[in-house]
């Protein structure tokens, strides 16, 4: 199939592409590359062997968005693109209603005039919300997030499953993932945030290969074993695989709308995660106890049966595969991407 990925620069969308074009599929990636460097892209084609057509634009803009479908003759889309830092959506709502939003009209409009059917849609744990029985299974309702990234995915689920009831020739998979982490097995591709890093295994990474001095540790006071927040990490790898499984399974799907968990099923500690990388990394990453952050729940996992029995999907890397591949990517590119 020749597949249009969406945010194919960044940090999912890259491995993603890779694993796509193993199978066989033609890749092209759209991308407005604000946040994910213009150098991921030749590491892809050395990673793939092939030459991947990049289309560097907004998918707010409409016109270019219809230009695209109509002359790169797609099969199915992969819609990674979008805002995703938490904080950032509480003190800039209106871009990311805006930017995730209308990327999403902009796609199903050039979708529909152009006969493409089949879409794969990022979504997240954050729309079950603060009150969801754990571990997370996909018919819980209703979906609520408590910040407004959250609050735009619950919001695109709802306008695909509408969009999908209204139109037969939609068929649509809602993947939720858990906290994706690790990198490529070859450490030439990872995550690469830009400015400070919001995410716990970017911020240990620094720390191990000296970029900061140290971890804080936000709040070893929850009701778990340490006391510090669990959560259900999955290695990128396994969440880029669950992508193409749930394209091959909407060839056959009846059920316009499809949500799938993608996690493993386990809870990990902040201060489990940093021995482990401590243990791979083979460096002290000194951390200091700091107050709880806000918003942050105590502990969640994935209920990923589901994905397992419908997609014949499960994640296969441990904690430890995903901090030594982290720390394999970290060591090689401690400034990540080369700003050329
Ligand atoms: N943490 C620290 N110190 C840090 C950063 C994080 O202790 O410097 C802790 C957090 O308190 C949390 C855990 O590490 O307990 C994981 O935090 P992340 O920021 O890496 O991930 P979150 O679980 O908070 O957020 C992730 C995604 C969001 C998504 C959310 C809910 O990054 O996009 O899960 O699904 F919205």
């Amino acid at each position: 199939m020749r597949i249009l990925v969406t945010g194919g620069a960044g940090y999912i969308g890259s491995h993603t592409v890779v694993q796509l074009a193993a199978a066989g599929h033609d890749v092209v990636i759209v991308d407005n590359f604000a946040n994910a460097k213009r150098s991921v892209v030749p590491r892809l084609e050395a990673l793939t062997g092939t030459t991947i057509p990049v289309h560097a634009f907004d998918l707010t803009d409409r016109v270019r968005t219809d230009e695209l479908f109509a002359t790169e003759h797609l099969d199915a889309v992969i819609h990674f693109a979008g805002l995703k830092a938490v904080g950032e959506s509480a003190r800039k709502p209106l871009e990311y209603y805006e930017n995730n939003l209308g990327s999403t009209f902009s796609l199903l409009a050039a979708m529909r005039r152009h006969d493409v059917g089949r879409l794969v849609f990022s979504s997240s744990a954050t729309v079950y919300g603060d009150r969801a029985p754990v571990p997370y299974r996909e018919d819980y309702e209703p979906l609520a997030a408590v910040n407004p990234y959250g609050r735009t995915k619950v919001m695109i689920e709802h306008v695909l499953a509408d969009a999908a009831a209204a139109d037969e020739s939609l068929k649509v998979a809602v993947l939720r993932y858990f906290n994706p982490i690790g990198a490529h097995p070859s450490g030439t591709i990872g995550e690469d945030p830009l400015g400070i890093p919001n995410n716990l295994l970017p911020i240990i990474a620094q720390v191990a290969v000296g970029r900061r001095d140290k971890l804080s540790v936000f709040g070893d006071d929850y009701p778990t074993a340490d006391g510090t927040c669990e959560r259900d990490y999955i290695h990128v790898e396994d969440l880029a695989a669950g992508h193409l499984a749930a394209l091959d399974a909407l060839a056959e799907a009846q059920a316009p709308v499809n949500v799938w968990n993608l996690g493993t099923g386990r809870g990990t500690s902040v201060l489990e995660m940093v021995t482990a990388f401590e243990k791979a990394s083979g460096t002290a990453i000194p951390y200091e106890i700091a107050g709880r952050r806000e918003g942050d729940l105590a502990a969640y996992w994935a209920d990923p049966t589901k994905a397992h029995a419908e997609l014949g999907w499960r994640a296969t890397r441990d904690i430890d595969d995903m901090c030594a591949d982290t720390w394999r990517w970290q060591q090689g590119n401690p400034n990540g991407y080369p700003d050329a």
